[in-house]
Formats: C-alpha cells, structure tokens, sequence
C-alpha cells in the first residue's frame, strides 16, 4: 500500500485516487498523525501532499522522520517538495508572484518516475499552484525538468528513491499526471496494481460489518446516488438493522420522493421511513437570505428531524450517511482540518455528537465516478447511477434570497421542464450536472400586450469529472432558446431566463 501524508491540499484526495486508478490501495493520514499511520500500514511508498501552509514559517508542518529513516520511496509534491527539501538540507524560499495554473516544464535528464513516458528536451503541460519554491537542492538530488517559473520543477535522487515535484500530477490538467503517479506505485514501488472496486466493495462491507457488530443504523436518505449506494451497500453488510429514512423538506426536485419510494421499498426491499417536514423547513427558512445560515439551519433541522424519528423507531447506535471525498474536503476547516471552508455541506459534522450515534460513512474517500462504479457493482441501473448529483440542502440553495414554498415550486417546475428538455435531446449524460435556478428579481417583460413583472430563471449546466472543478456544457443556442420559451410559457411566476456561463473555479456549482 501507499501512504499519502496531507499537508492540507485542497486535492490530495486525488492523489489518493490516482492510486486507486493504478489498481493499488492507498490510505491518506494528516501529517500530525502520520507517525501511527505508518505504524499500523506498514506502506511500501509514501507520497507527500501539497498543503496551503509555507515551509519558510517557524512551526509550518513537516513529515515525520521515520518516513526518511525508512529506506522506502517518496514522492513530494508541492508543499510535500518543499519540506522535503527542508528536512533533507536544500532551502526553500518565499516566491516573488508564485505560478498559477497551466505552465510547460522542459525534461533535463531521464527519471524513473516518467520512464517510458517523457524523453530529453520534451516540453510538457503541467498544473502549477505554488508561490514558494525550492532555490537549493538537498544533498544528492538533481533537477531532471524544469519551468519558467520553477527551476527546480521535478527533482530526484534515484539513488533514495526520492522524487520532487513543483507541479500537481493529480490534478486533469496535468495531462500526464496521472501516469507519472502510476510509474511512481508500479515502478518505484514495485506495486502490483491488482486492487478494485469489487475489492473496495467486499473491504467495505467486512469494515461496516466489524463496525456496526449487533448494533442498529439508520441512514439519512437524499434520493441521490450517494446516500442509495451507502445504504445499499451497507444493507447488504448488515440487512435489517439498517433503516432508511427519507426527510421531505420541501426542497426536492418533482416526483423525487415517490422514485425513492418505489426505489427502496419495491425494489431493494429495505425499511424506509418516508418523514413529510415541509412545513417545518419553509418556517424555519422563511426571512433567512445568507447563504451559510440557510446550510447550516437544513443541516440542523435535519438533524432535529433525524432525532425524533430514530426515537421513534426505538433508537439507533450508527448513522449513516453517503459523505463523498468532495463533501469532506470542503468541510474540513468546519471540522478542524487544515484547509480553508468553501462551503458548510450539510451532510458532515453535528449529528453524531448530539446523538450519541457513531457515524458509519463507507464512501467518504470516493470520488463521485468512483460511486457511480461501485452503485452498479452493487446493482443498481445506469439510469439510477448515471444521476446528476443532488446537494442535501436542496432547492434552496438555487434561491438566492429568502426560499418560500411558493418559490420553490416556480423552480421545481422550471428545473423539470429544462431537465426534460435535456432528456429529449440525449443530453443528459454528457452533462455531469443541470439545474435551474429562480432568482428573486424581477424584470419587466411584454407577453401578448401586456407588460410583466416577474422573476428571472437562470439555467446551469456543467462538465465534471469530480465536482471539483467544472466548465460550462455549450448548449446550441436553438436548445437553449427552446428551454426558455417552455419556461416562460409554461412556468408562471418567470418570464426571463438567462444561462450561466460561469466555470468552478472561479465559480462553485451550485449558486450558494
Ligand atoms: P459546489 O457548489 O461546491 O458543488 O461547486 C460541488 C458538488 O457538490 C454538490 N453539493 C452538495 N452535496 N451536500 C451535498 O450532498 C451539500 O451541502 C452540497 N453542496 C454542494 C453540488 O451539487 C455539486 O455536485
């Protein structure tokens, strides 16, 4: 196995899955904690994580140095370069302006990390994200590439095994990246490269079951792919000691609930408590318009809905919920992590300490694609797998402004006339997430003679591989003329709508 140190990166998890991609088992620690890790994993490599910290500051983290003392392979990335360097006697200093984004390193001499991959005088495109950089290299080490920016770009020391990179590999727009992590497990490593989701399948399952033993779960159901994979794969583990429950809050897409009735009661045979709470959010939304504040009161009146009926059915010790990589990186600094707090995702922290519940959350580590893989692994249709995600808070977070019933109806029908329109024209699949958004102003329009005054409807579509970054699906504009005029002919309350043409980063997905 690997071991991956984070240093707080925004993307080791992809790190993490680039290693999963090369079919090798790989478990992430935070560097505070990676001594233990170490320990108990006994790796065959460790990959170092980039980080937001600086190693020119006085107390900035280091990896531990058993992990030099080891004799084993290393891999530094960014900030993992940076205080390797540190560590081993090179110097690292502050960047004048650093580099962001694409850059082209050009290859000095040959390395085994991209053997079979890059040859001498190359130029490749890599993605850089740094300001510090490495101005003198530790004892052994040479440069074997090199950037504009960052003459020491790729660094090595074959005869260690250790490898330097300024660049982050993990990351899609590293076109090579990916292979340079595969060359780094396969051929440095000596790894096999044998792992699998089946395997993550039967590993999970054995952890839920030695997890939960005797005890009773109830897990948080959304009508998404993630929440009905982990209850899925966790009724498999431990049958009907898990129940399903499904909260209602108002803030769905038409006819979700009934497909996850039909779903899970028909279908799966699992229990499922189906709670109507609508009226309880839209009071407790109403006059809310901050965007955290609407999050954060979904994510307790969840938790409030939660209590009373896992009372009402006799109590539970675990709770389950379907948390994704993404979720947990975004929320880390929420939950004491080392990286900056995007948004508060509404599925992560609070419950289980007021509950007295431990949490039971088999695809923390797994990228969106990686669920949809193992959903059918378990079973499930592409239709049902294939689902563009869904956030927890729902509807409500395509309202900027104050959400009302009212208003969330207006958007559901917008959002099922767009979606419909994207069916029809067999695009659905392409596109990784669409939705509408109603937004609470009004402009003046004419229809017939007679002037309106009512709300602008904005459409979102976007091409991702794991959320974490995206880019605007391309509609023709004759389809996006034929969704605005259904909406506005057949949605009263919207009488103009606008596409949004706003990529991640700098935008989010979702509008709040
Ligand atoms: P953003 O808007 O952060 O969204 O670019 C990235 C992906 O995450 C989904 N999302 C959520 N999912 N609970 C969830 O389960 C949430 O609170 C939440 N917020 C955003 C979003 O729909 C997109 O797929």
């Amino acid at each position: 196995s690997i071991l991956i140190i984070d240093f707080g990166s925004q993307v080791t998890q992809l790190i993490a899955r680039r290693v999963r991609e090369a079919g090798v088992y790989s478990e992430i620690a935070p560097f505070n904690n990676a001594e233990a890790a170490f320990a108990r994993m006994q790796p065959k490599g460790i990959i170092l994580s980039g980080g937001p910290a600086s190693t020119t500051q006085a107390g900035s983290p280091r990896a531990p140095q058993i992990v030099f003392d080891s004799g084993l392979p290393i891999l530094g990335i960014c900030y993992g370069q940076q205080t390797m360097m540190m560590q081993l006697g090179g110097h690292v200093s502050e960047g004048d302006g650093g580099e962001f984004g694409r850059a082209f390193i050009e290859v000095e001499k040959p390395c085994a990390l991209f053997d079979g991959l890059w040859q001498t005088d190359e130029k490749h495109q890599v993605w850089m994200s740094h300001g510090d950089k490495v101005t003198s290299l530790a004892p052994g080490f040479e440069v074997v590439a090199t950037s504009d920016g960052a003459p020491y770009a790729f660094i090595a020391d074959e005869a260690r095994q250790y490898y330097g990179i300024q660049f982050h590999p993990e990351v899609v727009h590293t076109p090579d990246g990916a292979k340079l992590i595969s060359n780094f497990v396969h051929k440095v490593c000596g790894l096999a490269g044998d792992w699998t989701m089946a395997e993550f399948r039967a590993t999970k399952i054995a952890e839920i079951r030695a997890q939960v033993g005797s005890g009773r779960v109830i897990c948080g159901l959304s009508g998404g792919v993630d929440s009905s994979v982990a209850a899925i794969l966790i009724h498999e583990a431990i049958g009907d000691q898990l129940t399903c429950v499904f909260v209602d809050h108002g803030l769905l897409r038409m006819n979700e609930r009934a497909q996850v009735e039909t779903l899970f009661r028909d279908h799966y045979n699992i229990p499922l408590v189906v709670v109507d709470a609508e009226e309880r959010f839209m009071a407790g939304l109403s006059g809310v318009t901050d965007p955290e504040k609407k999050r954060k009161f979904i994510g307790a009146e969840f938790i409030n809905v939660f209590e009373e009926e896992a009372k009402k059915i006799g109590g539970a010790d675990f709770l389950a919920q379907g948390t994704l990589y993404p979720d947990v990186i975004e929320s880390v600094s929420f939950t004491g992590g080392p990286s900056v707090t995007i948004k508060s995702h509404h599925n992560v922290g609070g419950l289980p300490a007021r509950m007295n519940m431990q949490l039971v959350e088999p695809l923390r580590e797994l990228f969106k694609d990686e669920v949809r893989v193992l959903g059918r692994e378990l079973g499930l249709n592409d239709q049902f797998v294939g689902r563009h995600p869904f956030p927890g808070p729902g509807l409500a977070i395509r309202i900027p402004g104050e959400v009302t019933k009212e208003r969330c109806d207006v958007l559901r029908k917008a959002d099922a006339v767009y979606l419909e329109e994207i069916r029809n024209a067999g695009l659905y699949d392409a596109i990784w997430q669409a939705f509408a958004v109603l937004l609470p102003v009004r402009t003046v329009g004419v229809m017939g003679d007679g002037r309106t005054y009512d709300n602008v409807c904005a459409l979102r579509a976007v091409t991702s591989t794991d959320g974490m970054t995206a880019d605007i699906y391309p509609f023709e504009s004759a389809f996006l003329s034929r969704v605005s005029t259904r909406i506005i002919n057949e949605v009263k309350g919207i009488n103009r709508v606008v596409y949004d043409y706003t990529s991640k980063p700098p935008g989010t997905i979702e509008w709040e």
